[in-house]
Formats: C-alpha cells, sequence, structure tokens
C-alpha cells in the first residue's frame, strides 16, 4: 500500500515588531530614502511587515513556529523524527537553523538539516519530508520555513528593503494511508542566479563582496508569472486533477500582482487565494507556511479540501505541492 505523508498540524509565529509602511518611510525618509505608503501599496500590496530583534535569530523564530505546530498536532518534540528548514538566512555559516532548532525544542538524535532554495525553500523542504515518509524512513517530520530577511537589507535601496519581513511558519507531516500530498514538482536554473542574489560572503575572517540583497524587480516578476502557472500545472498532471479542483491556491507572498496574475492563469478566483503579504511583506521561505497556517487558524482551510501551495525564489527556483488537507 502507498504510503503518504498528511499535514498533521500547523504553526507560525511573528517577530513582536511590526512596521507599516508609513512607519518605515518614515525612519527611510531620516536617512534620505524617499518612498511612500502610496507607491509600496499600488505596486505591492504590501501594507506591514515584522521584524525580528536584534536578539533573535532565525532559529528563535523557527522554534517558536514549531512549538505552535506541534501544540496543534498535539505531539511534543520527541515524537518527531525529522528536522527540515528552509532558509536562506541562518544564525550562523554553520551549523544548521534545523539541529539548532532540535535543541531548542528540546529534542535530539533524529536527523536534521537546512535547506537553501530561497524563496522556494519551503516548497523543497516540503518535498524532500514527502518523499522521506514515502520511502519510510521517517514518520513524522517538522517542516519549517523560517527567514530574518532584514538581516540581508539594504535600507539604503528603497527598490529592495520595503519588500521583505522576519518570520516563520511550520508544518508537522505524518505518514498516513490516506492521502496527504498529492504531487509536488521542482525546478531550478542557475543561468539567472544574478537577478535575486545576496552576492556577499564570509572570506578569510570578513567578508567579500556586498552581503545585501539585490534584485531585478521586473526580470524576476516575468519570470515569477510564467513559472508559477507552469508549476502549478504540472502537480495538478500528476495527481490527474484539474484547476477546478483547487479550493485555496497558496502561493508565496512576493507581490499582490503576481499572485492575482497567476490566479487568472489558473482560473482561481480571488476569494480562493490566500493572502497574507499585505500584514508580513515577502518573508520568502517562510511566507507560504506562514500563509497556510493563518488560513486554517482562522477557519478558511477545513480538512479534506484540496491546496496548491507555490513558490518562486532566487537560484532561480520554483516548485508546488499540492496536497489534501
Ligand atoms: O521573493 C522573490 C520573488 N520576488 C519578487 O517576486 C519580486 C518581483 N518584482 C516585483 O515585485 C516588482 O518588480 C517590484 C515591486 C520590485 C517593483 O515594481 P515595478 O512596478 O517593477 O517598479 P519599477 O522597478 O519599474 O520602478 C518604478 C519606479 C522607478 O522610478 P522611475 O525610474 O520610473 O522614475 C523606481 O525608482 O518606482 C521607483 N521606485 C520607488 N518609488 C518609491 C522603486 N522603489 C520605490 C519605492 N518607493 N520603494
Amino acid at each position: 500500500m502507498r504510503i503518504y505523508s498528511r499535514i498533521l498540524g500547523t504553526g507560525s509565529y511573528l517577530p513582536a515588531k511590526r512596521m507599516t509602511n508609513a512607519d518605515l518611510a518614515a525612519e527611510l525618509a531620516q536617512q534620505g530614502v524617499e518612498t511612500s505608503d502610496n507607491w509600496i501599496v499600488e505596486r505591492t500590496g504590501i501594507r506591514a511587515r515584522h521584524f525580528a530583534a536584534d536578539e533573535q535569530g532565525c532559529s528563535d523564530l523557527a522554534t517558536e513556529a514549531s512549538r505552535r505546530a506541534l501544540d496543534a498536532a498535539g505531539l511534543a518534540a520527541q515524537d518527531i523524527d525529522l528536522i527540515i528548514v528552509g532558509t536562506s538566512t541562518p544564525d550562523m555559516v554553520f551549523p544548521s537553523v534545523a539541529t539548532m532548532v532540535q535543541h531548542k525544542l528540546g529534542a535530539a538524535g533524529c536527523p536534521a538539516f537546512d535547506v537553501q532554495a530561497v524563496c522556494s525553500g519551503f516548497i523543497y523542504a516540503l518535498t524532500i519530508a514527502d518523499a522521506m515518509i514515502q520511502t519510510g524512513s521517517s514518520k513524522r517530520a517538522l517542516v519549517i520555513g523560517a527567514e530574518v530577511f532584514s538581516r540581508i537589507l539594504d535600507f539604503k535601496d528603497r527598490t529592495t528593503c520595503v519588500l521583505f519581513g522576519d518570520g516563520a511558519g511550520a508544518v508537522v507531516l505524518e505518514a498516513s494511508d490516506t492521502p496527504g500530498i498529492l504531487a509536488t514538482d521542482l525546478h531550478a536554473d542557475g543561468k539567472y542566479k544574478d537577478i535575486l542574489c545576496v552576492p556577499g560572503h564570509v572570506n578569510r575572517g570578513g567578508i567579500l563582496g556586498d552581503p545585501v540583497l539585490k534584485m531585478d524587480g521586473q526580470a524576476v516578476f516575468k519570470l515569477a508569472v510564467g513559472v508559477l502557472e507552469e508549476t502549478a500545472r504540472a502537480s495538478l498532471a500528476k495527481a490527474n486533477l484539474t484547476d477546478a479542483d483547487i479550493d485555496w491556491l497558496i502561493p508565496h507572498q512576493a507581490n499582490i500582482r503576481i499572485m492575482q496574475s497567476t490566479a487568472k492563469k489558473l482560473k482561481m478566483p480571488a476569494d480562493k487565494v490566500v493572502v497574507t503579504v499585505d500584514q508580513h511583506g515577502n518573508t520568502s521561505a517562510a511566507s507560504i507556511p506562514l500563509a497556510l497556517d493563518t488560513a486554517v487558524r482562522d477557519g478558511r482551510i477545513q480538512r479534506g479540501q484540496t491546496l496548491m501551495l507555490e513558490g518562486v525564489g532566487g537560484g532561480f527556483t520554483w516548485g508546488s505541492v499540492l496536497l489534501r488537507y
């Protein structure tokens, strides 16, 4: 009999510091950087984002989201046999955020590792966990997307610093004889590495290159709308379903215009798209599990419904996970 993986519980965490566009615009103005609530809302749909406190690392956000997911699943950390974190903003070069989360949760022993696929990180992590559950090497996995993008933003670059926020989301996946995850689809194309990157890196005790986010927004935008439709259709085809079968579209939350365009291509009405970009900004690998948890907790997403999760980001990476909740 085929083994599936099912989501048992979801959780998320946003750091306490919330900044509206007006708050951010006022702070940027003090450094001579001009932006406005109007521009940000019109071009992106973002109204506010959260920033981690100085003493909070990615693993702190990830641990809090994990605790909430474990509570929702009715499990303890010791019940988990696999931890995967999608992140591009780890606490340290190494060890991984996943091992730190494991320790902070009071667990030890099970495999724990990070996946670096930028904004597609949670989709990659979920796909790997699903494959490990299907092969029987894991029975209960904690899958997390967590980021502190505020640490890699250039607050003098108004074309990027208004777009991102910090946060974490997590799910507990469990082996099941009923679906569960129905299909997954992952891709990458490294020739696009320069359109979205943080070029600086640690080198002989210093930093070589500029360690802040660089993005060619329009190039990313154009690629994103194309691949998000393609990957959704690929997952649907693998599961023998059509776009009419999707109850909720939960896309990476980067820009409301990208999300609207994808929804239109998939013939999804706007009220079937989970939108949190307005309140969270772009939280990279955390955005999809944050949106998922938001819609589970406010009662929109119900057991038995079909969800399309899809992400796109630096690399270029993209992919989707189609699942029955
Ligand atoms: O998570 C990974 C995926 N990332 C994405 O999906 C991001 C994809 N890209 C985008 O979302 C959009 O391209 C942006 C939101 C980044 C930019 O929107 P746009 O409609 O492509 O604007 P633009 O870059 O063409 O800029 C239009 C104007 C420019 O001024 P000029 O040259 O027309 O005079 C910019 O300098 O807006 C100006 N501008 C701003 N003005 C006020 C750029 N950023 C700002 C700002 N405030 N923050």
